[in-house]
C-alpha cells in the first residue's frame, strides 16, 4: 500500500482539499498548541511592526501535517503584508526565482514549501537575496560579462521542510528565526477535532474528540481526516451526532488501533521483530522487507514511532522497543 492511501498518512491527500481552506486557522490566537514557537513569533511580529520593518527570515521544520503552511499563512496574516507561495521544485531557474523576487513588494513574505529541494542555482541566488535585499545578474558574456546589483524590496522568507538535515549550511545560516514544530498533545488534538467539528457543523462529544485525538498520531492533519470519517459513519449508521461508540466502532472498522497506529505500522514493527530479533537492523533492509521507500519510512512512519518511544534509532540501525512488544502482544526475546 502506497503511504498516500493510508487514512493515517500524515501527507496531504486529495480529499483534505476541499475543507482545507476553511479548517486552516487564520491568526496565532487561533493556532492551537505549539507554544514555544507561537510565542517567540509573536515577538518578532510585534517588534517588526512597531518598527516598520520586514520580519527576519523563518525557518519551519517537522513532520508533515503539523501546521507548517498553516502558521506560514498566519505569519503573513499577522504582519498585514502578501504571501507569495511556491516550493523548491518549483522554481526550476535561477530567473524564475529572480522574477518572484522582483514582484514581491515591501514588507511582504515568500513561503518556499519545501525548500531542502532547492536546486543548488537557484540557492545561490537566495543568498544576497536574504542577506542583503540584493539581486546579483551577470550581463553579457565570456571576457566583457559583468555582475550588476539590483536592489530588492525588504521581504521575510518563510522557509518550510520536513527535512532539515538536508538543508546546506550556508542556507540554514541565513535563517534568523529558526522553529521546530512538535507533535501536539492529547489535548491540544481534542480541542482541534472539537473546533473542526464546530467548523463542519456536526455533533460530538467531548469523550468523542479525544478518543481521535488520541489516534492521531500528533498530528492535526490527521485529527482532521480521522473526523471527516467518522462523521460519515455517524451519518449513516448514527444520528449524525458522534458519540464515543461511534467513534470507536468507525476507528475499529478504519482499522486504527488506539495509538493511532495501522496496519503498515503493525507489519513493520513485526518484520523487525519477527525477522531481525527486534534490531538492530538498517533502514534500507526494513524497506526491502515490507516493500516501502526507505525515505517513506523515515519521514512519515518512523517520526511519530520514535516520539512514542515505540523505536529507536542506533547507530546500528534501528530497534523495536518493549513497549512495542507489549502494544503487540508479542513475547521479549530471551536475553542473550
Ligand atoms: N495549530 C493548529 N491548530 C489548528 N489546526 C491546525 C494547526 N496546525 C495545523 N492545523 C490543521 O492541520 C492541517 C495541516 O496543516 P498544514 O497543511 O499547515 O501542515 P504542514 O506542516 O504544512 O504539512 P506538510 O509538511 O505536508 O506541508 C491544516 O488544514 C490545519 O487545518
Ligand atoms: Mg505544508
Amino acid at each position: 500500500m502506497m503511504d498516500n492511501d493510508r487514512i493515517i498518512s500524515a501527507n496531504l491527500m486529495m480529499e483534505d482539499s476541499a475543507v482545507e481552506y476553511s479548517l486552516r486557522p487564520r491568526y496565532l490566537a487561533e493556532y492551537i498548541g505549539q507554544k514555544q514557537a507561537k510565542e517567540n513569533l509573536k515577538i518578532y511580529i510585534e517588534a517588526a511592526k512597531q518598527r516598520k520593518e520586514a520580519l527576519d527570515h523563518v525557518l519551519l521544520y517537522g513532520p508533515p501535517g503539523l501546521g507548517k503552511t498553516t502558521l506560514s499563512n498566519i505569519i503573513a496574516n499577522e504582519l498585514g503584508v502578501n504571501i507569495r507561495t511556491t516550493s523548491g521544485p518549483a522554481i526550476e531557474r535561477p530567473g524564475d526565482l529572480a522574477a518572484i523576487l522582483t514582484n514581491l513588494q515591501e514588507g511582504d513574505v515568500l513561503f518556499i514549501d519545501e525548500i531542502h529541494r532547492l536546486h543548488r542555482t537557484v540557492e545561490e541566488v537566495l543568498y544576497p537575496a536574504m542577506e542583503d535585499y540584493a539581486l546579483d545578474i551577470i550581463i553579457g558574456k565570456g571576457p566583457s560579462a559583468r555582475s550588476v546589483r539590483l536592489d530588492l524590496p525588504a521581504f521575510t522568507l518563510i522557509g518550510a521542510t520536513t527535512r532539515v538535515g538536508l538543508l546546506s549550511a550556508p542556507l540554514r545560516d541565513r535563517f534568523g528565526v529558526v522553529s521546530r514544530l512538535e507533535f501536539y498533545t492529547v489535548d491540544e488534538l481534542s480541542y482541534i477535532v472539537s473546533r473542526t467539528a464546530d467548523i463542519l457543523q456536526v455533533g460530538i462529544v467531548g469523550e468523542a474528540a479525544r478518543e481521535i485525538g488520541m489516534r492521531s498520531r500528533g498530528t492535526p492533519r490527521i485529527a482532521n481526516r480521522l473526523l471527516k470519517r467518522v462523521r460519515d459513519f455517524a451519518q449513516v449508521k448514527g444520528d449524525g451526532i458522534i458519540t464515543m461508540e461511534l467513534a470507536r466502532e468507525s476507528l475499529r472498522l478504519l482499522q486504527v488501533d488506539d495509538l493511532g497506529l495501522d496496519e503498515i505500522d503493525h507489519k513493520m514493527l513485526r518484520a523487525i521483530i519477527l525477522s531481525f530479533q527486534g534490531g538492530p537492523v538498517g533502514l534500507e533492509t526494513i524497506a526491502a522487507t515490507i516493500g516501502e521507500e526507505s525515505q517513506t519510512i523515515e519521514d512519515v512512519y518512523e517520526p511519530y514511532l520514535l516520539q512514542i518511544g515505540f523505536m529507536q534509532r542506533t547507530p546500528r540501525g534501528r530497534m523495536v522497543t518493549p513497549q512495542a512488544y507489549h502494544h503487540l502482544g508479542l513475547p521479549l526475546p530471551e536475553p542473550k
